[in-house]
């Protein structure tokens, strides 16, 4: 039902949460999240429930190998007409029990649902990027979706999160509000959870806050 949602979001053709540029917080403090990396082996991220965001394409930039999760194969074929990868790399079918989707040059992009990503598919994983995933997911989503996140990742991998909050009695979700009291639910046991910037603004006729939290593994 939930998958059926996107795929159908994206068959329309409208995708309001795609940003035409790259998004300006992950810009500003993911030197912050991972200070010391060596860009010529800066690692691989995670960018779960990717859509076609250019933010992949910075990490890129920055010497991270990206691996990418998303629903739908229309994504992640626009990502790479648009971006026109297919120029610039060569373009493998990704060879996985699980997951279709491309390879080419230090990006993985699986199609397919997060929740079949293993601990063998994100052993190389240094870094999570996490915009507009955790809120795309309704509440009785998310703890499945952090506890599946913490069961599959390396021990101590550091994350940025961009969330959204709102009065959720005044709108329906997706983009769903979470709290940065959810935030502490979720992660506090593992990470420290530091808010690095806070937005208000008027989203649809409600107040609206978008915040980004870097979260830093406890004894990291
Ligand atoms: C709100 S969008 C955010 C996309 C991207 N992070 C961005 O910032 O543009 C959420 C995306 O997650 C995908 N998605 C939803 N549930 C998923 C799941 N269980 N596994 C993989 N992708 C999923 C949707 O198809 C959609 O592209």
């Amino acid at each position: 039902m939930q998958n059926e949602f996107w795929h159908q979001m994206w068959a329309s053709g409208v995708v309001g949460f795609h940003q035409p540029e790259v998004n300006p917080y992950l810009k500003n403090y993911w030197h912050k999240l991972l200070p010391s990396v060596d860009s010529d082996h800066a690692g691989e991220v995670l960018v779960p429930l990717s859509g076609k965001t250019l933010d992949m394409l910075w990490l890129k930039e920055q010497g991270h190998d990206i691996l990418a999760v998303e629903l739908s194969q229309k994504a992640l074929d626009e990502f790479i007409a648009e971006n026109e990868l297919h120029r610039r790399y060569k373009i493998q079918d990704l060879e996985h029990e699980r997951f279709c989707g491309y390879e080419l040059e230090a990006l993985r992009l699986f199609c397919g649902d997060f929740f079949h990503l293993t601990k063998e598919d994100c052993k190389d994983i240094v870094a999570v990027y996490d915009r507009a995933a955790l809120v795309a997911l309704p509440p009785e989503m998310r703890a499945d979706y952090a506890k599946h996140l913490l069961e599959i990742l390396p021990e101590k991998t550091p994350m940025l999160l961009i969330a959204m909050d709102y009065d959720q009695s005044l709108r329906n979700g997706p983009p769903f509000a979470v709290s940065e009291q959810e935030i502490h639910t979720l992660y506090g046991e593992h990470y420290q959870v530091e808010k690095v910037q806070e937005d208000k603004f008027e989203r649809k006729g409600v107040e609206t806050v978008e915040s980004t939290y870097l979260l830093i593994p406890h004894s990291k």
